[in-house]
């Protein structure tokens, strides 16, 4: 099976012994605490199911820095997006052992332990360098630069020992899987080529046959849907109801033993071509060897161009630094003169009336007042979900 992204075998940060980590959850309770941000228990919960390794912890300003800069550690590890723990709190001093609390969990449970390394303030400048360079944005409208910007100036480094998985594996039992689960999945079926989809949106028909597609294409064993199960913007469709839709798709229109329908716990950053390559290697960490990438991959509004999530790949990606490939998709929609859904570039003769195409924004309207998008743009099972999640919203 494909290696790890950074080491031979996959660090996983979750205590699996039960009585270590009973033991560990005592020593919590005397321990100083810190109520973590949404971001930085989300990268807990991602360390905790070894998604991110090969790293051990929270970084320090100048690997966030530099990972900011030029997608590598100063130790020279490739990594594409900071992974951090900022907080407004004061108070916790380097050198000492704290328990991270979970803001998403009731009562907010302890998390993980940190062994804090460092602590260091950012300046604003370092903050807007940062953003800038994640998001190649540092508008404050941008949802992932507001987050962003939201986290505190306080960073805290060092190595973790994750207790939990959050709400993730409460809220969605079949769906949450770690990378250690997946990559045990992938090899109890045999497969041996896997292509990830990333998604947080329902699919549609144009995803359904980008992932057939891809599977043709690549001669590929199975293919991993791998649904964002996270914080997302507001107006998103909750992950509950995306997942209900999937299984629904993939049960109907999927030979069996051909899909395998999870999801991680991580909140969505919108960071276009940066958190393209995150999904890459954390899906190289899941025991993928290709991801599919398409049209606006992990973006939002016009911030990025449809593909620059693509191009980052060539541009930015050192040749060596994954294993993973990158499955390059063109614009796909369903083509009214050959019916079927086809990529753009390969119907150089057709013009975008060709094309059933319909934005964001209308089919959310029609589902909303009710109207079943047409059979082209999306199957009839997963319309009715979605109908049935919009009429639940009026009621
Ligand atoms: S994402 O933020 O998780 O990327 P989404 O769930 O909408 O959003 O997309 C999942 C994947 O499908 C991404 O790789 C995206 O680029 C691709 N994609 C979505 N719609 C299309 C489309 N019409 N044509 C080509 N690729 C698409």
């Amino acid at each position: 099976m494909i290696k790890p992204h950074g080491s031979d075998e996959l660090n996983a940060l979750y205590v699996a012994d039960e009585d270590q980590r009973a033991a560990l959850l005592e020593e919590a309770e005397g321990l100083p605490s810190l109520l973590l941000n949404s971001a930085a228990a989300a990268n807990a919960v991602m360390l905790a199911a070894g998604y991110f390794n090969p790293l051990t912890g929270y970084m320090n300003l100048a690997d966030a820095l530099s990972v900011a800069e030029n997608m590598h550690t100063v130790d020279g590890l490739f990594w594409p997006v900071p992974i951090v723990n900022m907080t407004s709190e004061s108070g916790i001093e380097a050198g000492s052992r704290i328990a991270l609390r979970d803001p998403n969990a009731e009562g907010s449970p302890v998390l993980a332990i940190m062994d804090v390394e460092a602590v260091e303030s950012v300046s604003e400048e370092q903050i807007d360098f940062m953003a800038e360079k994640i998001f190649r944005s540092d508008d404050a409208n941008h949802p992932g630069v507001a987050t962003f910007k939201s986290l505190g100036r306080t960073l805290l480094s060092g190595p973790i020992q994750v207790l939990g998985f959050s709400y993730f594996q409460s809220d969605f039992p079949e769906t949450f899987r770690t990378a250690v689960e997946i990559r045990a999945e992938i090899a109890k079926n045999g497969w041996d080529k896997v292509v990830a989809f990333q998604t947080r949106n329902p699919m549609h028909r144009a995803h359904e046959e980008l992932c057939r597609m891809a599977m043709n294409d690549l001669d590929a064993d199975g293919i991993l849907i791998h649904m964002l199960l996270g914080k997302l913007k507001p107006g998103d469709i909750p992950a509950d109801v995306r997942d209900a839709s999937i299984r629904k798709m993939v049960d109907v229109y999927f030979p069996a033993n051909t899909v395998m329908v999870t999801g991680y716990g991580f909140d969505m950053l919108y960071a276009g071509p940066r958190e393209a390559v995150l999904h890459a290697v954390f899906r190289q960490n899941s025991g993928c060897t290709h991801l599919i990438v398409g049209r606006d991959h992990a973006g939002v509004g016009d911030y990025y161009g449809g593909f620059d999530a693509q191009t980052i790949f060539d541009e930015e990606v050192p040749d060596d630094a994954l294993e993973l490939e990158v499955y390059k998709a063109d614009h796909t929609a369903y083509s009214k003169k050959l019916d079927k859904v086809v990529m753009m570039r390969d119907v150089p003769d057709h013009s975008m009336e060709d094309f059933v195409l319909l934005s964001g924004t209308k089919v959310r309207e029609m589902l909303g007042e009710g109207i079943a998008p047409p059979p082209e743009f999306s199957r009839p099972e997963v319309a009715q979900i979605l109908m049935d999640h919009y009429k639940s919203l009026d009621s």
